[in-house]
Formats: structure tokens, C-alpha cells, sequence
């Protein structure tokens, strides 16, 4: 038999909402409740991934993520592969000259430049790199529209990091998921003075998981179904239209405030889920401090499902934003100098 290893290797950036995904219509699905939005992060934060197939590999699929083996039988990563193997059997079928990659098992290998599970959305970069590193194995035309149907499955925000930039993520109407996709609203050289810092508050893996935290959420916040009604389509118009014009004001005030209001339906959740620290409330009062300077908004900040703080910048606005928010929380490391260590605020989260 052929013992040829078939290789082929990508990378998918960290995205971040700014307009948050929280509540499932379809949790095996993954589909989502509410139509949201995010970007890709610039401070280059990637899952870099290889996807390698050979008859000569042991018989079951393997993942190691930053060199540790992962369980690749849960429910989720099998959907990604079954999907994958099926678009490659229909292009086997279609020609016979193609080699038969589709029965072959799999060996991924991924490595993160971040934290894996603080907050910093590594499951969507993760999740976005298997896909499209089995896709190009398998060489396979799918558009990254296309493979985000195949990364939500994995994990609903993976099917933002098909692109970089900002992606909008369709909720869809229909029952099976085809129509919930991703599409890119703007590319990142749309607006090239965006910046991005991140202050990792905590490197620890996050205590509520997402799925579990959405569902209790959806169950118990009545707060939850006015941010379903009203505030989410409103703020989702608001960003659209922010990042068409580039608007750092408008496109910042609806950052926080989607983050507050994110963050609120898991105060208002029973029992309450709390993934801001009290590192993430100095970074909040720091920006606070920076705009009230600046007296316009010139800083925004958003918190994911975790404590660390992601604050937008434009470039022209590097000294006023950047440098204050690490001359004031001068202890915690932003990832902009890359130099993570064990740091007091570790101690602030215990
Ligand atoms: O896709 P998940 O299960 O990691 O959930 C992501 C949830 C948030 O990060 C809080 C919001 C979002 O839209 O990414």
C-alpha cells in the first residue's frame, strides 16, 4: 500500500466579539441565537496548524495542541472530521485519479502563541486551523464561508476565524445549519490604524465553559431577552455602520457597551456567572481615565468569557492609550511585548 504522508499546514487568527455570541438555538449545531460580530486580533495571536494523512499512521485520528495529546472523540472535533472526509470522498468519487485520503487517518498537530482557554478564544483559532488545514490537505475549493459552516461545529465562534478582519456570523434560518455562516463585513486593511492590546489579567484555564454558561443564561436572565430583542440588533447596526466609516467613536462606544451589556446577563444569570476580575475592572478604569483625558473616546475596552482585557486603539493614539494602560497596570503584561510571566496579578484572581 501507498505509505506516503500527505501534509498541508495554515494558521488562523485569535477573533474577538465585539458584538457577543452568547446562547444557542441549536447546541449540537451550534447555531446561534443572535446575529454578532467580531475582528481579528492585530497583536498577531494564531493557532499555527499541520494536517498530515497516511495509510503508515496508527489506525485512530490524533491531535496534539502544543504538544500535549487531546481527546479527538468528543462529539465536536468528530463532526469536523466526518464533514471534512466527505467532502474529500465526493471529489475521490468525482475522480479516480485523485489518491484516497478520505479513509486515511489523520494526524494534527497545532501549537498556540496565547494562553489556551483564558478567554483569548483559542478554541475559535483552533477549531478555524483544523478545519482549514484538512481542507487543504484534501484540497478542497470550499470557500472560507463554506469551511466556517464545518468550524462552527466545532465551536460557534471558530466560524469567525476563517477570515481575518471583521466577520460578521449569520445566525440562519434554517434547522440544519447550512445557512449559519460567516462573511467577512470588512477586510483589516479597510482600517490599517486599528490596534489591538491585550492585558492578560490570568493565564489559568476559564471555570464556567461557554456552552454551559450560554445555556444557563438563555434559561434564567430576563435581562438576556431584552439584550435578544433590543440591544443586540441595535448595537449590530451601530458597529456595521461604525466599521464602514471608520468611526473609532462610535465603533468604541458600542464595543463597551456590548460588553457591559454581555456582561450583565451573566451577572443576571442563576446562578450569576462572573468572568471579570478585578484586574479587568482597573483595566476598565484606566481606559475610562485615558478618555476622559482625551475628552472623546479614544480607547475601548471588551471582555470575552474570561478576565483578560482586549483594548482598541487607533496607531495615531499609541503614546495616549498604549503607554498610559502600561505605565497603569505597570504589573500586568500586555501581549504587545510578548513577555508573559507569572505576575501579581495571578495572585488578584485567586
Ligand atoms: O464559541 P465559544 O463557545 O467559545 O463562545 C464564545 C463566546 C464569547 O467569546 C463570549 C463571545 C463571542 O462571540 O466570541
Amino acid at each position: 500500500a501507498d505509505q506516503k504522508i500527505y501534509q498541508a499546514s495554515t494558521t488562523a487568527p485569535v477573533n474577538i466579539a465585539v458584538v457577543k455570541y452568547w446562547g444557542k438555538r441549536d447546541p449540537k449545531l451550534n447555531l446561534p441565537q443572535l446575529l454578532n460580530l467580531s475582528n481579528s486580533l492585530q497583536a498577531d495571536l494564531r493557532t499555527h496548524t499541520t494536517a498530515a494523512c497516511s495509510a503508515s499512521f496508527p489506525a485512530s485520528d490524533s491531535l496534539l495542541l502544543n504538544s500535549s495529546p487531546q481527546d479527538v472523540t468528543g462529539a465536536r472535533t468528530q463532526a469536523c472530521f466526518r464533514e471534512l472526509r466527505s467532502l474529500r470522498a465526493a471529489l475521490e468519487a468525482s475522480d479516480s485519479s485523485l489518491p484516497e485520503l478520505s479513509t486515511l487517518p489523520l494526524k494534527i498537530v497545532s501549537e498556540n502563541n496565547f494562553p489556551t482557554a483564558a478567554g483569548l478564544a483559542s478554541s475559535a483559532a483552533g477549531f478555524a486551523a483544523l478545519v482549514r488545514a484538512i481542507a487543504n490537505l484534501y484540497e478542497l475549493s470550499s470557500s472560507p464561508t463554506e469551511l466556517s459552516r464545518i468550524a462552527r461545529q466545532g465551536s460557534g465562534s471558530a466560524c469567525r476565524s476563517l477570515f481575518g478582519g471583521y466577520v460578521a456570523w449569520q445566525m440562519g434560518t434554517k434547522d440544519d445549519g447550512s445557512d449559519s455562516l460567516a462573511v467577512e463585513v470588512a477586510p483589516a486593511s479597510h482600517w490599517p490604524t486599528m490596534r489591538a492590546l491585550i492585558l492578560v489579567a490570568s493565564a489559568k484555564q476559564k471555570k464556567v465553559s461557554s456552552t454551559s454558561g450560554m445555556q444557563t443564561t438563555v434559561a434564567t436572565s430576563e435581562l438576556f431577552q431584552r439584550r435578544a430583542e433590543i440591544v443586540v440588533p441595535k448595537h449590530m447596526k451601530e458597529m456595521e455602520k461604525a466599521i464602514k466609516e471608520k468611526d473609532f467613536e462610535a465603533f468604541g462606544r458600542v464595543t463597551m457597551m456590548e460588553s457591559n451589556s454581555f456582561h450583565s446577563t451573566c451577572s443576571d444569570t442563576f446562578p450569576p456567572i462572573r468572568y471579570m476580575n478585578d484586574v479587568s475592572w482597573a483595566a476598565v478604569g484606566v481606559v475610562e481615565d485615558i478618555n476622559r483625558k482625551a475628552g472623546k473616546i479614544v480607547a475601548a475596552y471588551t471582555f470575552d468569557a474570561g478576565p483578560n482585557a482586549v483594548i482598541y486603539y487607533e496607531e495615531a493614539n499609541t503614546d495616549i492609550v498604549a503607554g498610559v494602560v502600561k505605565g497603569a497596570l505597570g504589573s500586568v503584561s500586555g501581549w504587545e511585548s510578548r513577555d508573559i510571566k507569572p505576575q501579581a496579578s495571578d495572585v488578584l484572581d485567586a
